[in-house]
């Protein structure tokens, strides 16, 4: 298990334990953390799972593959730390982790 906190874009924090394996996108849409609709259920096909990855996970949570990379042009208020939370997945590695919601997801 992997400790991820999202912080919604209310300030709200939710502090999930994610299986390895799955996504940080799942884990958010099963735990209803608010702003991650998720929309295409995880094909990288709808960029409505976008999160910011804290500066201190930029790191372990690796570059965009350029599919992804394609896919945040269709998603609002990008940063260089955006990413689609549907292609990170959990390992132990990432256990810490921590993501926002992009207030224009509130
Ligand atoms: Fe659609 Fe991530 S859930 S792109």
């Amino acid at each position: 298990m992997a400790k991820i906190t999202y912080i919604a874009f209310d300030g709200t924090v939710y502090d999930i334990e994610a299986r390895e394996g799955t996504t940080v996108m799942e884990n958010a849409v099963r735990n209803s953390v608010p702003g991650i609709e998720a929309e295409c259920g995880g094909a990288c096909a709808c960029a409505t799972c976008h999160v910011y990855v804290d500066p201190d996970w930029v790191e372990a949570t690796g570059e965009p593959q350029p599919m992804e990379e394609d896919m945040l042009d269709f998603a609002q208020d990008v940063q260089p730390n955006s990413r689609l939370s549907c292609q990170i997945r959990v390992t132990a590695a990432l256990d810490g982790l921590i993501v926002r919601v992009p207030e224009s997801q509130g």
